[in-house]
């Protein structure tokens, strides 16, 4: 008779401690011996996040993302392959235009700086090295024999002022190249060229 009552005993804890708790809500974590990777850092998607500043967890694609696949015709617009107008030119009719073109939103003097503030950066990375960081064609690549050693434009010269290098030339150079230079439009999104223009210009005006 002891046994029995130790064996029922034994029988009931077991049953209660399997079943009895079954789909309860507990306000603790469980205690988890084997994690199995139950709790991963992760977005879900179409979820909040609290990682991100505006809570959102689907983020957009960087600017200037290609779609894999995409041939040369879809390119993103800011690219401008296929595109007409000055923005994307350079060109007014069967002329270089002058002047910083309306795609460009200048609107305040803080819209300006930022323009000039990226020109700077996207020249500094892309056009130092060879026109060096004053403009005046002594970048490094002067330090190295071939080609280019001796050749490449002093920009800061009457003829890549804007009278006789229009802006919208200055624009096409860096888009498509000249002579021993290669071309831009495959690595530079156009409003980066326009900035480019435009910290150039700044360039001239205060070498004196
Ligand atoms: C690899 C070196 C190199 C880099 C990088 C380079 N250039 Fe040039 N650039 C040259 C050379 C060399 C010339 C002279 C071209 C010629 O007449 O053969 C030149 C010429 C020019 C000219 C004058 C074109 C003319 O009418 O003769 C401009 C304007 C110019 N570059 C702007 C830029 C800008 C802006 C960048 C940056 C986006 C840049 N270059 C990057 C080598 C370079």
């Amino acid at each position: 008779m002891k046994y029995f009552f130790l064996a029922y005993l034994a029988v009931a804890l077991l049953v209660v401690g399997v079943l009895g708790f079954r789909g309860d809500k507990f306000s603790q974590a469980p205690l988890e011996v084997f994690p199995d990777m139950d709790s991963q850092d992760k977005l879900k998607g179409q979820k909040p996040s609290g990682f991100f500043a505006d809570g959102v967890g689907s983020r957009k694609p960087v600017m200037g993302t290609v779609p894999r696949g995409a041939d040369s015709g879809v390119l993103p617009i800011e690219f401008g392959a296929g595109r007409t107008g000055y923005y994307f030119t350079g060109a007014l009719g069967d002329k270089f235009g002058n002047g910083m073109p309306e795609e460009l939103k200048l609107e305040s003097t803080e819209d300006s700086r930022a323009l000039l503030t990226r020109g700077r950066e996207m020249y500094d990375v892309n056009c130092a090295i060879c026109h060096g960081e004053s403009g005046n064609g002594k970048g490094v690549i002067n330090q190295f024999e071939g080609a280019m050693k001796g050749n490449i434009a002093n920009l800061l010269t009457d003829p890549f002022k804007q009278v006789a290098a229009p802006d919208g030339y200055i624009y096409e150079v860096i888009s498509n190249g000249k002579g021993l230079m290669g071309g831009y439009k495959h690595n530079l999104p156009v409003r980066d060229r326009w900035a480019i223009v435009a910290y150039l210009r700044a360039l001239q005006a205060s070498a004196k």
